[in-house]
C-alpha cells in the first residue's frame, strides 16, 4: 500500500495544560507539508482531552485525524461512566478497539471486543483493532489492524521487521488485505525499518509520542 498511516496513542496521560504544550509544539506538523494521499496521521488522545485536540487542530487548520482509544460496547443509554461510540462521533473518526492494555488491566473479552467493534461501525467509525499476534480473533468488517507483541509494548525492545513483516503478511491474508500497522516501541529511528516492509502499511506509536518533537520526527521518517 502507499499510503502509511502513523497512530499515536497517547494513552491515560496528559491534563489540559499538559496537552496544550504538546499541541504548541505538534504545530510544526504544518511546516511537514505533509501530501495526506502518502501519510496520514491520526492522534488518539484520552476521551476528555479530545474537543480541545479537535477544536485546536480545526482552528489552526492542521490537517490530522482523531481517534480514541476506547469506546463502550454499548449504545447510548444507561451505562453509567461509559462513553459511546455516538459520543465519540462529535470529534473522531478512528477508534482503537482491543490494545493489550485493555485486554489485560480490564479484562476484556473477545465476545466484548466484537460489540465494541459493531457499536464503532454502526456510528460510521473507523476501528483499529489490536491483536498481539497472528492467531487472535480478529471480527469481520475490520479494515485496519495493528499488530503490537505484548513483549515490545512500553519495553524499548520492538520485535524485528522481519518478524512483524511475516506475521502481518499472515494477517493481511486472513482478513482479505486489510492495511496491517506495527505498534510496539517504534522511534524515530526504527520507525522506517518497520514501514519499509512489504506488508506493514503504518505504525501505532504509543510512549514516544508524548514528546511531539519526536513524533514528528517519526512522522517526518515513516
Ligand atoms: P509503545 O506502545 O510505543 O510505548 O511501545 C505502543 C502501544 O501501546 O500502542
Amino acid at each position: 500500500m502507499d499510503k502509511v498511516l502513523i497512530v499515536a496513542n497517547l494513552k491515560s496521560y496528559q491534563n489540559e495544560i499538559e496537552a496544550k504544550n504538546w499541541l504548541e509544539s505538534f504545530k510544526k506538523i504544518k511546516e511537514l507539508n505533509l501530501d495526506s494521499s502518502k501519510k496520514e496521521v491520526i492522534i488518539c488522545p484520552s476521551f476528555t482531552l479530545l474537543f480541545s485536540f479537535f477544536s485546536y487542530f480545526s482552528s489552526n487548520n492542521i490537517n490530522v485525524q482523531l481517534g480514541a482509544q476506547d469506546v463502550s460496547p454499548f449504545d447510548e443509554g444507561a451505562y453509567t461512566g461509559e462513553v459511546n461510540a455516538k459520543q465519540i462521533k462529535d470529534f473522531a473518526k478512528y477508534v482503537l478497539v482491543g490494545h493489550s492494555e485493555r485486554r489485560i488491566n480490564f479484562s476484556e473479552t473477545e465476545d466484548m471486543l466484537a460489540k465494541k467493534v459493531a457499536m464503532v461501525l454502526k456510528y460510521g467509525l473507523n476501528p483499529i483493532f489490536l491483536v498481539q499476534g497472528q492467531d487472535n480473533f480478529i471480527p469481520e468488517q475490520v479494515k485496519i489492524i495493528a499488530y503490537e507483541p505484548v513483549s515490545a509494548i512500553g519495553t524499548g525492545n520492538p520485535d524485528t521487521p522481519e518478524n512483524a513483516d511475516a506475521v502481518a503478511g499472515i494477517i493481511k491474508v486472513k482478513t482479505n488485505n486489510a492495511q496491517l500497522l506495527y505498534g510496539g516501541s517504534v522511534k524515530s529511528g526504527n520507525v522506517k525499518s518497520f514501514t519499509a516492509k512489504t506488508n506493514i502499511d503504518g505504525v501505532l506509536v504509543g510512549g514516544a509520542s508524548l514528546d511531539a518533537e519526536e513524533l514528528l520526527k517519526i512522522i517526518q521518517n515513516a
